[in-house]
């Protein structure tokens, strides 16, 4: 039986079957495409919070070397993609400016307090509500020191374990995103009986998609927004 609750789009690093993903250039064409959700990576380097997949630079810029050993500017000053800058998540929050929920992984150590502190200035200084954003990661410690219970936050899975809903609980999990080669239909009801939600990644083909709808996964991110949108 389908659900009669919404299947949310989230579109994965932007909408990076169409555009460089993890770009602002990609978070739009998932706004145009009206994804309910806009997912991207970040990583505090150098005193900025920055929106990027991989540890390092080759796979999706023209410079090399890790992430982590640039400063800003040089990183600022790479293509990442048809001429796309690196962004900040700044950039990212005023892109968006409401019009979808924010999921932002947290990849790197030491971004949940910048992060954090970002939310908190959307909220109190510009009208956000903390329900505009999802925090996840696989990475439980950074989830764990976020401690604003007023932040949703997501546990991204792999392959779920027995324990799944032990960690999710620790992490104060609203939802728990497990991959979609692992997911599935008893690991989706189970979580729904434990008042978890379910989002699922990454989900192009229109098979997957209509399983994860039969389901009744809340959403799944997307490469392909217009796939969920109008399937
Ligand atoms: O948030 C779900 C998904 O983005 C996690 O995997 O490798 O695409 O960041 P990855
Ligand atoms: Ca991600």
């Amino acid at each position: 039986m389908t659900s009669s609750a919404p299947f949310l789009c989230i579109g994965h690093r932007g909408a990076r079957g169409h555009e460089p993903e993890n770009t602002l250039r990609s978070v739009r064409r998932a706004l145009a495409l009206g994804a309910d959700g806009i997912e991207i990576d970040v990583w505090f380097v150098d005193g900025e919070l920055i929106v990027i997949h991989d540890a390092r630079l080759e796979r999706t810029t023209n410079g090399r070397g890790y992430v982590s050993r640039k400063t800003c500017a040089q990183l600022r000053a790479l293509d990442a993609g048809e001429g796309e800058r690196i962004p900040t998540l700044r950039e990212v929050f005023e892109t968006v400016e409401r019009r979808a929920v924010i999921h932002i992984e947290l990849k790197g150590r030491r971004t949940s307090g910048p992060v954090r502190a970002l939310i908190a200035e959307f909220v109190e200084r510009r009208g956000w509500r903390y329900e505009d954003f999802v925090v996840s990661s696989f990475h439980r410690a950074e989830l764990r020191t976020i401690s604003d219970p007023r932040i949703p936050i997501a546990l991204l899975l792999t392959r779920p374990t027995k324990l799944y809903a032990l960690s999710a609980r620790h992490v104060r999990a609203v939802a728990v995103n497990p991959a979609l080669r692992y997911v599935t239909r008893p690991f989706v009801e189970d979580a729904h009986r434990r008042g978890l939600k379910v989002f699922v990644y990454t989900v192009n083909e229109p098979a997957d998609l209509a399983r994860m709808r039969e389901w009744g996964v809340d959403g799944v991110f997307t490469d392909f927004p217009e796939r969920v949108l109008a399937p």
